[in-house]
């Protein structure tokens, strides 16, 4: 066998060892297609903030009473919270955190198949997760922290904001 040959052999094995935690691409048009559905102050972290976002085919579903089909989309926009010059979580008139320098980009993706390639205690049915900067470069985080968090809401669709996409 060329050289070249193994080399591309090589290549492809390495690709499909992480095309799992590759497989969300950054929903670029998230912006101008999808819709902020509710934006609120992070739950489980105390100076975040984020606004979520869905794609019309998660959102007609919603709508409709049915459950989320293939090519659901949501987008998490985690932004930090701006904070005071002691480092404190700054409250606007309203009681809410403000918000300072968008952080990440959370992503939430439903497609065929896709449950069957993950650990069944870490598995949420066929969504999966991806985390990008700011500037849609894909973050190096484990994955299976997202997964570990969101598995147990099976009877949301392991989503946290399942009721205020069906308004
Ligand atoms: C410790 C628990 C926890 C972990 C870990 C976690 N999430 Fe979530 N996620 C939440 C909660 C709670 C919400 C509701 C909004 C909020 O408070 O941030 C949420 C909301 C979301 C949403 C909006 C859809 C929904 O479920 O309402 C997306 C998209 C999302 N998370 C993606 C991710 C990604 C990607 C990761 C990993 C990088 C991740 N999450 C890790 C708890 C978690």
């Amino acid at each position: 066998m060329s050289r070249l040959a193994t080399l591309l052999i090589l290549g492809l094995v390495a690709g499909t060892a992480y095309a799992a935690d590759e497989r969300i691409s950054f929903p670029a048009d998230y912006k101008t297609s999808f819709t902020n559905y509710l934006s609120l102050d992070r739950v489980q972290n105390e100076d975040q903030i984020i606004r979520l976002f869905a794609n019309p085919v998660a959102l007609e579903a919603a709508a409709a009473g049915k459950e989320l089909p293939n090519g659901s989309v949501l987008v998490g926009e985690i932004y930090a919270a701006k904070k005071d010059k002691d480092g404190k979580v700054m409250k606007s008139a309203l009681g809410q955190r403000i918000r300072d320098k968008l952080a990440a980009i959370a992503v939430m993706q439903k497609e065929e198949g896709w449950g069957s390639t993950i650990p069944e205690n870490l598995r949420n049915g066929d969504w999966d997760f991806a985390i990008f900067s700011p500037d849609g470069k894909r973050l190096n985080k484990d994955l299976n922290t997202c997964r570990q968090c969101h598995a147990p809401l099976a009877s949301t669709q392991h989503l946290f904001s399942l009721e205020h996409l069906s308004k």
